[in-house]
């Protein structure tokens, strides 16, 4: 049977390429999103869309009665630590009662599985060594505490109601699409500033080490997950188990940025980067472990760091014109 995919979030980062995906796989693919950090233009013509809050259950539930989804691929949701910090409420709202809604409707639509975006960088806490999914969970900020509430009602979904339920922790992703507005998302901050001309800042001594994870290895370990045979509740990390300190990538890009331009025989004068203040709260150090992946879903990151670095530069020069008029470059 070929499978009907309902994506929430999907006209954002992560959503729109897992949604690109679903089409090379020649599925039926819907989205659902309230545009709140998404744009329509990460989307292909004729993916039907549904502008929907998914706190709005209601919404929610016509949604599903129209596109009857087999699978969903939940990615719709606040994303940013700092936001849930100043107010955990908001978070709740949109990462716990939303997600609440798509998996009610879920379950009254008779949906098969069900795919949850998590995050590896915020639930295990500081690791100076790969961590696998067995390690305690220890998130210190509401969006990690709604994202681990997450997953605790994925498994109360697969019990009661024998949905197939995948949480997919997630490493630091990044690539084409990513907004590079954001406090999150240092690849695409950096490769904004530098290709607009202006010094990267780097937060206190760069010693903050993270799994970059390329956003297509991320889509194609949706598609697995929704394709898995595992029963029940399963969580899997999504990251390369290699760590990367903030000064070391940002010299990776300040390098991608200028094979790529130095390619199109463009004049490479970069600035160089500045110190700022360090980040309050930031963790040391986050690697994941993704054996678990590799053995039961067949997943391994395939885009080194350098490579998915080069395409992100050339993605963002063949959009400046875009990010410009955005105000972003
Ligand atoms: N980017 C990362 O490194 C990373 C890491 C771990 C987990 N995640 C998770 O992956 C998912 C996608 O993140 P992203 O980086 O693509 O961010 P994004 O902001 O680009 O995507 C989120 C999408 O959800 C939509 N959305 C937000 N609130 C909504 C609501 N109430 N109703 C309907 N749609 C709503 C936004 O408009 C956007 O299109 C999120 O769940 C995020 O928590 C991302």
């Amino acid at each position: 049977m070929k499978l009907r995919v309902l994506v929430t979030g999907g006209a954002g980062f992560i959503g729109s390429h897992v949604v690109d995906k679903c089409l090379e796989a020649g599925y039926y693919v819907a989205v659902v999103d309230d545009l709140s950090t998404g744009k329509l233009e990460n989307l292909p013509k004729g993916v039907p869309f549904y502008r929907v809050d998914v706190v709005d259950a209601d919404g929610v539930n016509e949604v599903f009665a129209q596109v009857r989804p087999t699978s969903v691929i939940h990615m719709a949701a606040q994303i940013s630590v700092s936001r849930s910090v100043r107010d955990p409420v908001a978070d709740a709202r949109v990462n716990v009662l939303g997600l609440l809604n798509v998996l009610e409707a879920s379950v009254r639509h008779h949906v098969d599985s069900f795919v949850f975006a998590s995050s590896g960088g915020v639930l295990y806490g500081d690791v100076y060594e790969p961590a696998s999914e067995d390690r305690p969970l220890a998130p210190v900020s509401p969006y990690g505490i709604s994202k681990l509430t997450g997953e605790n009602y994925l498994r109360f979904y697969a019990n009661e109601h024998g949905m197939r339920c995948l949480a997919l922790r997630y490493g630091n992703v990044y690539g084409p699409r990513q907004d590079p507005f954001g406090e999150a998302g240092v690849v695409a901050i950096f490769i904004q500033r530098l290709l607009s001309g202006r010094e990267p800042v780097i937060n206190g001594d760069g010693k903050y080490v993270r799994d970059y994870v390329f956003v297509e290895d991320v889509a194609r370990a949706n598609l697995l997950a929704l394709n898995s045979k595992c029963g029940g509740f399963r969580a899997y990390n999504i990251g390369t188990g290699r760590g990367t300190d903030v000064n070391e990538l940002e010299s990776a890009i300040r390098s991608a940025v200028q094979k790529v331009l130095g390619a199109e025989s463009k004049r490479v004068d970069l600035p160089l980067p500045r110190h700022g203040p360090p980040r309050p709260g930031d963790l040391r150090s986050s690697i994941l472990d993704c054996t678990r992946a590799k053995v039961e879903l067949g997943w391994a990151a395939g885009v080194p760091l350098e490579e998915g670095l080069r395409r992100t530069v050339e993605w963002f020069l063949s959009h400046k014109e875009s990010c410009a008029n955005a105000g972003a470059l």
